[in-house]
C-alpha cells in the first residue's frame, strides 16, 4: 500500500471481529515500524502498553463499572479547550450528529447513548487494545512527537490489513487503567487505541468524516 492510500483510506474503524486475533510478532513488527517516526532530538517519548484476553476485559469492566455507575472520571490532560467555541464546537458537532445519525440514535435517548459510548471501553470489539503514556516531565514538544508515532502505526496498521481507533475515551479513567497495566506514577496516560480486523459490511465503519479543503487552512503570505 502506498503512503497516500494508506492515509487517504484511513478512518476510525468502531467495530472490529473480535475472532481475528493479531499476533504478537505482528504487533512488535508495526510498532517497530511506528517507532521511525521522527521526534526532536530522536528521544522517543513513547511508552506502550499491549493489552489482550484476560487483562483487556478486566480494562473494560472496569471502565463500564464506573461508567455505569455515573462517575465520569477525570482526565490527567485537557485534551479539548476548555471553552468550546467555533468553529471547533461546529465541526465537533457534525462528527458527533453523522454518527449518531448514522446509527439512528436519538441524542435523548440515554440508553441507546449509553449503549454507544459502552463500545469504547470494550474496544469496539477489537482483539488488541493499546495504551500511550508519556513521562509527566516531557513538554508539549513530545506531544508532538506523540501524535507522529500513532499516526504511524495506524498508517502501518493499514499497511498489514489492519485498522485503528484511537482513543481517548480511556483517559478519564487512567485511575483504574494505569495500575491494571503496571505503568510506573510518572508516567501519564495519553490515550487508548483499538485495532483489529474490521467486521466487513458493518454500518458504523462506513461512517467517513469531512475535512476543510486545503484553501480554507492555508496561507500564502507575501
Ligand atoms: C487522539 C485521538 C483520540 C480519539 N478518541 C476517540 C474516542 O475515544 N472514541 C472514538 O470513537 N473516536 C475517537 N477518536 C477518533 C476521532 O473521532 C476521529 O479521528 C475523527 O472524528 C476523524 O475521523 P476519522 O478518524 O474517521 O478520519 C480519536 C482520535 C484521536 C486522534
Amino acid at each position: 500500500m502506498d503512503v497516500i492510500t494508506a492515509i487517504e483510506g484511513r478512518q476510525s474503524i468502531r467495530d472490529f471481529d473480535a475472532s481475528r486475533a493479531v499476533s504478537d510478532d505482528l504487533i512488535k513488527s508495526m510498532l517497530g515500524t511506528a517507532a521511525r517516526a521522527p521526534s526532536g532530538s530522536n528521544i522517543q517519548p513513547w511508552h506502550v502498553y499491549v493489552v489482550r484476553d484476560e487483562l483487556q476485559r478486566k480494562i473494560t469492566d472496569a471502565c463500564v463499572e464506573r461508567f455505569l455507575s455515573g462517575d465520569e472520571g477525570e482526565a490527567e490532560y485537557h485534551y479539548y479547550p476548555r471553552s468550546w467555541r467555533q468553529p471547533y464546537i461546529g465541526r465537533r458537532r457534525e462528527t458527533g450528529f453523522g454518527l449518531y445519525g448514522l446509527l439512528g440514535i436519538d441524542k435523548s435517548d440515554k440508553a441507546a447513548v449509553q449503549g454507544y459510548r459502552i463500545r469504547n471501553y470494550q474496544f469496539f470489539g477489537a482483539p488488541v487494545g493499546f495504551f500511550f503514556t508519556i513521562d509527566r516531565d516531557m513538554e508539549p514538544g513530545s506531544w508532538l512527537d506523540y501524535g507522529m508515532f500513532l499516526q504511524s502505526l495506524m498508517l502501518t496498521a493499514r499497511a498489514r490489513g489492519l485498522e485503528t481507533c484511537a482513543q481517548a475515551a480511556f483517559c478519564p479513567y487512567h485511575d483504574s487503567i494505569t495500575p491494571l497495566i503496571n505503568a510506573p506514577e510518572q508516567e501519564m496516560l495519553v490515550c487508548g487505541m483499538s485495532m483489529g480486523y474490521p467486521v466487513a459490511g458493518s454500518l458504523i465503519n462506513t461512517y467517513r468524516t469531512s475535512r476543510l479543503t486545503a484553501d480554507a487552512f492555508t496561507h500564502f503570505p507575501s
